[in-house]
């Protein structure tokens, strides 16, 4: 039988994980990673943990599943998006990868739009500068670290980078690179627009890929380090999202992915290119090929939760925790929970945005605090939802939830009267690596496409309907749009 394997490089841990054709999960090992944020603004990593963390999750993976390296018949990547791995000349690492959600680049995007055009960036890389994506952080090292720049051959992706200590070759996915805003995501090719206007090498950049497609295959020190086969054929992959979005089954316009991660995260798959005109949703290459999606991602989603337990209730177990915030009434009796705790992206592309408890009074209590926090997550996943939705949906759709925060049914249950919406929960959740081994289930040849991989290995599970709940917080909703625009000239000053 075929086993495939799929490779996560998240913000969190670098897993492993191992599935049989029929997508029956035999194996996953997780390496948790250190995050650093040594000033404000910024998040880095060390490429170097990522590799012996997931040399070890690939070692432990084989051996809990009693399988050596020669039954892996293909391997897919996905990893966290964006964030920028600076090689010299030598493949060495040159500074620490800066990820998706710093937030150093603010004056490196404001050169960006003035360089390329505001309407014209998002026309052709499908979204405006954004202080996460790639490219003004190789603008940033420009500009701050000199020394550094001038020795740099070679920009790489996270998961990227985890591919060449696998195989020797510099390679990289069209869905993660239409995150770098290099991309001319209608051509899914690098931009040579892009990159005369600001001036970065080309041949610094690694050839694009479909997420099927094999890149490059183990070599003889990959094997060595991992206990794969030198020879396994190892495809592009995808960035998190779009190989989650595959892992969800959402390779057709008509399923719509909501995912609760660190991020939070509304994903529309489309047939043709298209770009939101004020660039509120990005528009990328999705993992499939051919296909496109919109996107819409909240900065802090299960993210906001953590902080607000491990800052205000590390004592106390996240069930105890969720059991207090569904005893609170539906929309916390006016308290509201901004989730700007790293400044936003979707719908607010805003660096500065800050997070907020508004409306406290005497009579809130913790439960009424969760709740709040579990409900502004909520709504700010529905400002994406609401893009999507206009932009134009499937007049027959689903949508399917998945992610660390959807395993609560307290919270499921909110996002579904939020977005009044039913949503539809899936067999597994193991996310980005799930739909990483469905790509290499196809390059194996075991699936003739995506979509009848997704079709043989994917079951949808139980459906949580819209309830009573959902007339009170479309009330809520319209006080919580207006929340940001109050405020955002006071998260500037702050
Ligand atoms: C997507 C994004 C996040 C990261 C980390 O645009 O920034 O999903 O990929 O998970």
């Amino acid at each position: 039988m075929p086993y495939l394997m799929g490779l996560d490089i998240s913000t969190t841990g670098a897993k492993a994980l191992i599935i049989d054709e029929n997508g029956n999960v035999i194996a996953v090992a997780n390496s948790p990673q250190p995050i650093s944020q040594p000033k404000p603004l910024w998040s880095e990593q060390n490429p170097g943990d990522w590799w012996q963390g997931i040399s070890a999750s690939i070692r432990r993976a084989l051996a809990d599943s009693g399988l050596s390296g020669e039954d892996i018949s293909a391997i897919g990547l996905t990893g966290q998006m964006h964030g920028l791995v600076l090689l010299d000349e030598n493949g060495e690492v040159l500074r620490p990868s800066i990820l998706w959600n710093d937030q150093r680049t603010g004056a490196q995007c404001e050169y960006m739009t003035a360089r390329i055009g505001a309407r014209r960036l998002i026309e052709l890389t499908g979204n405006p500068a954004v202080t996460g994506f790639t490219a003004p952080k190789i603008l940033w090292v420009r500009d701050n670290e000199p020394e550094v720049y001038a020795r740099a051959a070679q920009v790489l992706l996270p998961k990227d980078y985890i591919r060449y200590k696998l195989t020797d070759a510099y390679a990289t996915d069209l869905a993660g690179a239409s995150g770098t805003s290099l991309l001319n995501v209608a051509e899914r090719a690098w931009s040579a627009e892009a990159l005369d206007a600001l001036e970065i090498p080309a041949e610094w950049l690694p050839p694009v890929h479909e997420g099927t497609q094999v890149t490059s295959t183990i070599s003889a020190a990959g094997a060595a380090a991992t206990g794969l086969k030198a020879g396994t054929p190892v495809v592009g992959g995808g960035g998190d999202q779009a190989a989650g979005a595959v892992g969800m089954g959402c390779v057709s316009p008509d399923k719509i992915g909501v995912t609760v991660g660190t991020s939070g995260v509304v994903f529309a798959p489309l047939n043709s290119y298209a770009y939101e005109s004020g660039g509120r949703l990005h528009a990328f290459c999705h993992a499939v090929p051919g296909a496109w999606h919109f996107m819409g991602v909240m900065l802090s989603a299960a993210g906001s939760l953590q902080w607000y337990k491990d800052s205000f209730a590390p004592d106390i177990d996240f069930d105890s925790l969720l059991a207090e915030a569904a005893a609170a009434p539906a929309g916390c009796d006016g308290l509201f929970f901004l989730p700007y705790l790293t400044g936003e992206r979707s719908p607010h592309p805003d660096p500065l945005a800050r997070g907020a408890f508004i409306g406290l009074t005497t009579r809130h209590g913790r439960g009424h605090m969760t709740r709040a926090v579990l409900e502004g997550v909520a709504f700010g996943l529905k400002d994406s939802f609401t893009l999507v939705a206009q932009a134009g949906l499937p007049d027959e759709h689903e949508a399917r939830i998945s992610g660390g925060g959807a395993k609560s049914p307290v919270w499921q249950a909110i996002i579904a009267d939020v977005l009044a919406a039913p949503l539809v929960n899936i067999n597994t959740t193991e996310g980005g690596a799930f739909g990483a081994a469905i790509l290499a289930s196809v390059a194996a040849g075991v699936f003739e496409d995506v979509a009848s991989a997704c079709e043989a290995m994917i079951q949808t599970g139980e459906e949580v309907a819209v309830g009573a709940n959902a007339a009170v917080y479309a009330e809520r909703y319209e006080i919580y749009r207006s929340l940001y625009p109050a405020l955002k000239a006071t998260f500037a000053r702050l």
